[in-house]
């Protein structure tokens, strides 16, 4: 029999992909350059389904059923354009690449375009969940071609999380590079929610004083309410576990110098050139470059005067729920600014994404899964097109509950010197949008003044400008 699907690139995320197909009933071709990889997994897990092993490309690709569906599971990049160039003179016209790694979406736009003109289908595809989601369940974003998902989907939707209602967590989310934009904005925001995370964590070390084990027993109790979710549940276990070697907590050995592969700060670029604020996604990019510039931080510390003021806390539980509920408005945040970026790209590009598919195929598998989407999910639902987030009238009233605590939060933030820049930045983003008036005003003035760049007024219709070197009436521009 022929194989339903293949993945070559047999790493963890490509082998377990594999191992979640054949555990799902499908025929599963399976390739990696160094066949190693592929004996192995035939050996280990061949008895979890149907697998096809292959030593070269060409046996791969023969032992697929028309249209054929190859999942490329290699590194970003050029490896992926390697394998796709190596694929491509094997394959016919319909048959279809999926693209499951984390590519740069304009990658994805341009390899869809050339493969286009080829008669194939590209499918550019976030896959989140990390290794186990890949096999017990992800969450899928296919991009690409509509006519690939009429095959391809179905495939998909068997092995993706599904969510308490039963609907799996995939949906076709639009052409080309669609599928990988949404993935990158769900690292972005990602990077916002750990952020945040992490600061609640610092505030609380050391605002109260507490050991990282009992903040883990906070973290679990946050988990019963509104913000559970994935990332807080880990963040739990990860503050619990001790270090077998010091006997301290294993947090307290971890050099504070935090990585990032790139998803987080293409989204922020491509934020930028959309002209889309996602400030919280920002700070915690830009949070983890200042954790790695040792050389910086080193010459700062001690030397920079302080100032600090201790903590003003006379109720300990009382400041516990000022930081839960200053986390859950900034978390709303992210997500709003997330949104925002993606509807911006929709329109760009001419994607039409549909937004609440988006919080619907993020509340199972991947990394950001939590409760909270469901409440997003639901505001999609009640308007597809509401402008942000921050106004969905639940959100509204979510949000106007901790607000309060949130300011004390971020005052405290300042007054002891514990830095708290997601937090602080994602306040002052809410405070702009909800100003009656911004500074901007000023600022077109000051834009006038140097080079003449006009302004509108309150008033009326037109541009004007005024003729600061001159006597400085106004004229019509
Ligand atoms: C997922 C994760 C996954 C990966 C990130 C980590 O959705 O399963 O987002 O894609 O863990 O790329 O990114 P950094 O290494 O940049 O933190």
């Amino acid at each position: 029999a022929l194989a339903q699907i293949g993945v070559t690139g047999l790493a963890v995320m490509g082998r377990n992909l594999a191992r979640n197909f054949a555990r799902n009933g499908f025929t599963v071709a399976v390739h990696n350059r160094s066949p190693q990889k592929m004996h192995s997994l035939v050996e280990e897990h061949g008895s979890e389904g149907d697998f096809i092993g292959a030593e070269s490309l060409e046996d791969f690709v023969a032992s697929l059923e028309k249209p054929r569906k190859v999942v490329v599971m290699v590194q970003a990049g050029g490896p992926t354009d390697a394998v796709i160039d190596a694929l491509t003179p094997l394959l016919d016209q319909g048959d279809i690449i999926v693209d499951a790694g984390n590519a740069l979406y304009t990658d994805t736009m341009r390899r869809e375009k050339d493969l286009a003109a080829k008669g194939l289908h590209f499918v550019g595809s976030g896959v989140s969940g990390g290794e186990e989601g890949a096999l017990l369940g992800p969450s899928i974003m296919p991009g690409g071609p509509a006519e690939s998902y009429v095959t391809l989907g179905p495939i998909l939707e068997k092995i993706a999380a599904k969510a308490e209602d039963g609907t799996p967590c995939c949906v076709h989310i639009g052409p080309d590079g669609a599928g990988h934009f949404v993935k990158m904005v769900h690292n972005g925001i990602e990077y916002a929610d750990m952020q945040l995370i992490g600061e609640a964590y610092d505030l609380l070390r050391t605002g109260l004083d507490l050991e990282p084990a009992e903040i883990a027993d906070i973290f679990a109790e946050w988990n019963q309410g509104d913000l559970e979710s994935f990332l807080i549940e880990i963040t739990a276990e990860v503050l619990r576990q001790t270090d077998a070697r010091t006997g301290k907590a294993l947090v307290d050995v971890i050099k504070d110098e935090a990585g990032q592969k790139g998803t987080g700060r293409w989204t922020v670029k491509s934020a930028l050139d959309l002209g889309v604020p996602v400030t919280g996604i920002a700070e915690a990019t830009f949070a983890r470059a200042i954790s790695s510039q040792v050389a910086q931080r080193q010459a700062a510390r001690g030397v920079l005067a302080a100032h600090t003021e201790p903590f003003a806390l006379e109720d300990r539980e009382a400041f516990v729920e000022d930081v839960r509920l200053a986390l859950y408005a900034s978390k709303v945040v992210a997500y709003a600014q997330g949104f925002d970026q993606i509807q911006a790209a929709s329109e760009e590009f001419g994607w039409n994404i549909v937004k609440g598919d988006m919080a619907k195929i993020w509340r199972e598998g991947c990394i950001i899964r939590a409760r909270f989407l469901d409440r997003i999910t639901e505001a999609f639902e009640r308007d597809a097109s509401l402008p942000s987030l921050l106004v969905d009238p639940y959100f509204v009233d979510a949000v106007a509950n901790g607000v309060s605590s949130w300011r004390r939060v971020v005052a405290q933030s300042a007054l002891t010197g514990v830095p708290a820049p997601a937090f602080s930045s994602s306040l002052a983003y809410y405070d702009s949008l909800r100003a009656e008036r911004l500074p901007a005003a000023l600022i077109q003035g000051q834009r006038d003044f140097f080079g003449a760049h006009t302004y509108k007024r309150i008033d009326g219709e037109g541009t004007f400008h005024t003729l600061w070197s001159g006597d400085r009436s106004e004229v019509e521009a």
